[in-house]
């Protein structure tokens, strides 16, 4: 039956304000930010030192913002009661990861630990690495290949900065450091100095470096559609190229793995992080595809550690009064005779300031990695829904007015006058993140960043390359997640101990 014509408007105009009302009151309340453009959201409008961006962002919108990625909500967090509801209060409802295709792809979608899911997999991985493999007693055990690259990195400085065609020319820092964040890593994971002490690579190493590559350049070449699901077709994923990818990295891995087994077979288990996680296979349940996701997990620490040493140098050049500080302590506890060990570092507390403040101003993952909301999530009122991405802003957050007196000012000291943790339990500085997230690998980062930072001014004078003023020095970030220096650092390095004895490096055979 047909409703008479004038009753038509009095039922559907109140029912349809009624659903209006219904949807109004029932849909999120999203956190602000700046106006989505259709399909690509705020692709175009994030510029390329994204978390500088947020920033900028937050000031206009608030500490928490909506940032459209193509059609996934991504919120960014920038101040320090926020940190603590996503990393503490709310952890467990966004301790999830983000895979793109290439992550999902490296990762066997999620065996290794960086790309998992919180869940029963990521519990048992996160384990094995905080029991066994980053340990205490593991970490003490493997100081000595620590101690031996640290010494390697100052024979080759010495040998650059004193050869007659080279004296009073500078270096690039980051190349010496990079030399001892990836000897290191890959003598602690796998057991192997690809290089030998002529700098020479052999085929493993030249291998090994070609599949990081590779995996970079792979990783990049999705970048564009991921955000954008319906545009995918225009950039298929490249499936031959990721499985020989992945059938080379397995097939470098298994030829260690197996150098190992005999080798622990001839004379019992070693310490490095390849015998740990084979003797451990059987304990702890673990696939072959989760060792090697876990042993190529571990490269992650190498970028990081070299870069957070780099930006502290530059720090350093640019403050001579903190470089001339931390030198007195080094004189004053260590002395002329001998060399600096990771052993001095509780009589070294201006050093291990100045390595901290040089993770509160220059974070090397200032967005940390991208948390998902495995459930609808409230944070600071607003509505987080299921799917969604959390980042937390850690640069902006350790720069805040309100928790740091004059925070653009590189001043180690401010941590005499207020000693701030920054393993994950202080929420106004989060360079390793907090939570169940937390970088497992913090106290071997700081032991290298410190111990590299700790040799490279016990042995050498820094200044800046001849003609350039120390304030010249260009602090300008690379865009990325992890943030490099645009410019590598250059100095001019003088050594300033008297024995040259001391420049020699230490090796040891493990
Ligand atoms: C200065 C050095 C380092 C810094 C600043 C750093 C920082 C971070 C940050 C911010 C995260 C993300 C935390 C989160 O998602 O909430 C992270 C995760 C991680 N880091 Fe580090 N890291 C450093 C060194 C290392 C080293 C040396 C290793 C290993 C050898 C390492 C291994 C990892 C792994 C495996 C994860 C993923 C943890 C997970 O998803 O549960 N990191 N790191």
């Amino acid at each position: 039956m047909a409703l008479p014509f004038p009753l038509l408007p009095t039922i559907a105009i109140p029912s349809l304000l009624l659903l209006l009302t219904l949807y109004i009151l029932k849909r999120p309340k999203l956190p602000p930010g700046p106006r989505p453009w259709p399909i690509v959201g705020n692709l175009y409008q994030i510029k390329p030192i994204r978390f500088r961006c947020f920033y900028e962002w937050a000031q206009i919108y608030g500490p928490i913002i909506s940032v459209w990625f193509g059609s996934t909500l991504n919120v960014v967090v920038s101040n320090s009661d926020l940190a603590k509801e996503v990393l503490k209060d709310k952890d467990q409802l966004l301790a999830d990861r983000h895979r793109s295709r290439s992550a999902a792809r490296f990762s066997r979608d999620g065996k290794d630990l960086i790309w998992a899911d919180y869940g029963p997999h990521y519990v048992k991985v996160r384990k094995v690495c905080t029991l066994e493999l980053f340990s205490p007693r593991r970490l003490e055990a493997l100081r000595p290949i620590r101690e031996d690259e640290v010494t390697a990195m100052v024979e080759s400085i010495f040998r650059d900065c004193t050869q007659s065609d080279k004296r009073g020319k500078s270096l690039t820092v980051k190349n010496y450091m990079a030399a001892v964040a990836f000897n290191n890593i890959t003598r602690l994971a796998f057991g192997k100095r690809f290089v030998n002490s002529e700098g020479v690579i052999d085929e493993q190493g030249i291998e090994f470096k070609a599949i990081t590559t590779n995996g970079l350049k792979l990783g990049a070449s999705l970048a564009t559609a991921e955000h954008i699901p319906w545009l995918r077709w225009l950039f298929p994923l490249e499936e031959e190229a990721f499985a020989k990818h992945g059938a080379r990295r397995d097939r470098l891995t298994k030829a260690i793995m197996e150098e190992h087994t005999l080798a622990r077979e001839k004379g019992g288990a070693k310490q490095h992080f390849v015998d740990a996680l084979l003797t451990l296979q059987d304990k702890y349940d673990l696939s072959e595809d989760t060792i090697i996701g876990l042993l190529w997990m571990i490269t992650a620490g190498m970028d990081t550690t070299a870069i957070s040493a780099e930006w502290a140098m530059a720090e350093l050049i640019r403050n001579p009064r903190v470089q001339a500080k931390a030198q007195e302590e080094l004189d004053r506890v260590i002395g002329p005779n001998r060399i600096m060990s990771e052993t001095d570092f509780p009589s070294l507390p201006y050093l291990q300031c100045v390595a901290k403040e040089a993770l509160r101003l220059h974070p090397p993952t200032p967005l940390m990695l991208p948390h998902k909301a495995s459930a609808n999530v409230k944070l600071g009122g607003y509505d987080v829904p299921k799917g969604s991405n959390v980042h937390v802003n850690v640069w902006a957050v350790a720069r805040d007015p309100a928790h740091w007196c004059d925070p653009l000012e590189f001043r180690p000291e401010r941590f005499f006058e207020e000693d701030v943790d920054m393993k994950g339990h202080d929420f106004r500085l989060l360079p390793f993140g907090a939570g169940r997230r937390v970088c497992p690998g913090a106290q071997l980062g700081i032991n290298m960043v410190q111990s590299m930072l700790g040799h490279l001014l016990h042995h050498f004078e820094w200044a800046p390359p001849e003609g350039m003023k120390a304030e010249e020095i260009d602090m300008s970030e690379n865009p990325g997640m992890v943030t490099f220096m645009t410019v590598p650092l250059t100095a001019v390095a003088t050594p300033r101990l008297a024995d040259v004895g001391l420049y020699k490096r230490v090796p040891v055979d493990m």
